[in-house]
């Protein structure tokens, strides 16, 4: 019987300085995307998938992401004697999302060992893991399709987007061979961040990814690789030349609305997506933005 996965594990330990001053005092993932904090989209991406046991891995600096989970009795006393019941709704929304534990990632030493710090919460069934630079569009349910790959298969799973051959030095990137199915391929070689020119497809790992709990011995094992980290995509490697009972690793290929917070620009690009697609801010804004992309020389 395939275990039904219901933890996500999200490494939030990063510090952030792409966006300083920005994140000078002040976490990454607590940066507005229009007006929800970036880490609550990954949050509920999780729970809509039916992970409602979320552990994230947090470092020094990372106090706002607790608070913004916890309740907050004084605003909810204020907002409910003006009988604001919209905005105690806004407040309260986060706080009952999931049941959110915390564990510190101590040194900073990669993805790999991150995750690694979830062994003791996880135990000894399948997982996933999401990182928060990666935004999924509410609408394309990626997570829900991993996890059903990872139960028809008892393999591991992660996501992959085509990109283009320019970008392939920022990520891991897979080489893979069809199977049956349209978006499901067969990982058989994984490298992180191969240097321009050598990537050996323009199949991106973004940030999804559904683990059988094999993944913590082989990180307990894995040499530090690209950067001096310990390196997630090293141990995938492993398990994706690994003998068959490890399940191999497989990639369900993405092809839906992804909003990259990762770095400045795309930053800006996601908040003016999704802003543009919202049923309340949209209209007013696409109004706004045809006539500003007028003005633009
Ligand atoms: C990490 C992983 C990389 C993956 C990427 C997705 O890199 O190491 O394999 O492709 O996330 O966003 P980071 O972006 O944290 O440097």
């Amino acid at each position: 019987m395939p275990h039904v996965i219901s933890k996500a594990v999200i490494p939030v330990a990063g510090m952030g300085t792409r966006f300083l001053p920005a994140t000078k005092a002040m976490p990454k993932e607590m940066l507005p995307v229009v007006d929800k904090p970036a880490i609550q989209y990954v949050v509920e991406e999780a729970v809509s998938a039916g992970l409602h046991d979320v552990l994230m891995i947090t470092g020094r600096n990372k106090s706002a992401v607790e608070n913004h989970f916890d309740k907050v009795g004084e605003l909810e006393a204020v907002l409910r004697s003006k009988g604001d019941d919209e905005k105690l709704d806004k407040v309260r929304y986060s706080t009952d999302l999931a049941d959110v534990h915390y564990v510190r990632q101590g040194d900073p030493l990669g993805l790999g060992h991150a995750v690694l710090r979830a062994q003791m919460h996880v135990g000894h069934e399948p997982f996933a893991v999401l990182l928060g630079d990666d935004i999924i569009d509410e609408r394309d349910a990626l997570l829900t399709r991993m996890l059903q790959v990872q139960a028809d298969l008892n393999t591991t799973v992660v996501a992959l987007l085509e990109v283009d051959p320019s970008q392939t030095h920022l990520y891991g990137i897979a080489t893979v061979e069809p199977t049956g199915e349209d978006d499901v391929v067969r990982v058989t070689g994984l490298v992180e961040k191969p240097p321009p020119g050598e990537a050996p497809s323009n199949l991106a790992i973004i940030g999804r990814y559904v683990l059988r709990p094999e993944i913590f011995e082989v990180l307990e094992r894995t040499a530090p690789g690209k950067g001096g980290e310990i390196q997630l995509t090293d141990a995938l490697q492993e398990l994706a030349q690994g003998p068959a009972w490890t399940g191999g690793v497989h990639g369900v290929v993405f092809r839906g609305r992804r909003y990259d917070t990762g770095d400045r620009l795309d930053y800006l690009k996601a908040i003016v997506q999704l802003a543009s697609d919202r049923g309340d801010l949209g209209p007013d804004f696409r109004g706004w933005l045809r006539e500003f992309v007028e003005t633009l020389p």
